[in-house]
């Protein structure tokens, strides 16, 4: 019988590509999306079940009737700004509906608990490349609520033995080689989507938030790591942690990065389109440069990436945001 996994937020970008994987590598996802920012159709090859954490009675019915032996839990907001003008609505969904599923999870003794951080605990780096024993300081809520769940899992695995496995994400690009999967973010922020978006000429014009960082062409420098390798991760994790593995925490990144320039300038090549833009202010938050040190995770998982590849990922990017199916 295949292993059932819950995967919160399956209707989501990144969540989207693992349940894609999961399904091709012979598991069974179970997608558990509130759908406020997932979209029914990224589901391939998965249930789906339209539910929300913050109930836990809903929860509690869920785990009983499926029993799930792992959690990959991706359902959070991820917009930086809104968390400033909005920490409680990030608390309440990133936090509070994750001490829900961790009780359930604790409850039903799951096997492994995969979970979905970010690069924003790290705050401002102060060394890059940025290795995992690097300080967790965010600087908004999101990081905050995010640097909190890690908190979180550390006192369940001592209290509990939960086994987990957080993944600090560095930026997740790309889209699914077939196309039938992509980023769909509504707002879209994010800068290759946006990039593309202007080449199409959906929008009139890019903004670019800063030239005047301490980098080599003055703009921002990113980790861009594609959405693939990042479902590749998360299969190893699972069966890392299936395997008895020790419960840990990862960067994931490629350990080099590309500027905001470099992608303008790739993205016109691939597009073959003009890509107007115009200079603005730095944007509030933003690191110069965020580059992971990716060395453990390729020793620990025997990770090697298949798409590590700067025209690949807006190659993959660009054939979904041509033709998107939602
Ligand atoms: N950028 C622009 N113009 C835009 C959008 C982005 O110039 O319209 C620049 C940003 O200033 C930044 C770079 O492009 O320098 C990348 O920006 P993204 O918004 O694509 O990605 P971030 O690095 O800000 O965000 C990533 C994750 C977030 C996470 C954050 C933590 O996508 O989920 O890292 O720092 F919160």
């Amino acid at each position: 019988m295949s292993k059932k996994i819950l995967v919160t937020g399956g209707a989501g970008y990144i969540g989207s590509h693992v349940v894609k994987l999961l399904s091709e590598r012979g598991y069974e996802p179970i997608v558990l999306d509130n759908l406020s920012s997932g979209h029914r159709e990224a589901v391939l090859g998965a249930r789906l079940i339209q539910g929300d954490l913050r109930d836990k009675v809903f929860l509690k019915n869920f785990f009983e009737a499926e029993k799930p032996v792992a959690v990959m839990h991706f359902a959070a907001y991820i917009v930086v700004p809104e968390s400033v003008a909005a920490p409680l609505k990030y608390y309440e969904n990133n936090l509070a509906a994750t001490v829900n599923l961790l009780q359930a999870s604790v409850e039903n003794k799951v096997s492994a608990f995969i979970f979905s951080s970010s690069a924003a605990v790290y705050g401002i780096p102060e060394k890059v490349p940025i290795p995992e024993e690097h300080s967790v300081s965010p600087i908004n809520p999101y990081g905050a609520s995010k640097a909190m769940v890690e908190a979180m899992l550390a006192d369940c695995h001592n209290a509990y033995g939960l086994p987990y496995v957080s993944l600090r994400y560095f930026n997740a690009s790309g889209a699914d080689p077939s196309g039938l999967i992509g980023e769909a973010h509504e707002p879209e922020t994010h800068l290759i989507p946006l990039l593309l978006q202007t080449a199409l000429g959906k929008r009139d014009k890019f903004y670019l938030f800063g030239t005047d960082y301490p980098t080599p062409d003055g703009t921002c420098i990113r980790d861009f790591i594609h959405v693939n390798d990042l479902a590749e991760v998360h299969i190893l994790a699972l069966e890392y942690l299936l395997d008895k593995g020790e419960s840990l925490t990862l960067n994931c990144g490629y350990g080099h990065g590309y500027s905001v320039k470099e992608v303008l300038e790739e993205t016109r090549r691939i597009t073959k389109r003009d890509i107007p833009y115009e200079v603005k202010e730095r944007r509030p938050g933003d690191p110069p440069v965020l580059v992971a040190e990716s060395e453990k995770i390729k020793k620990v998982f025997a990770f090697s990436p298949g798409f590590d590849d700067l025209t690949r990922i807006i190659e993959t990017a660009w054939k979904w945001e041509l033709n998107r199916r939602y």
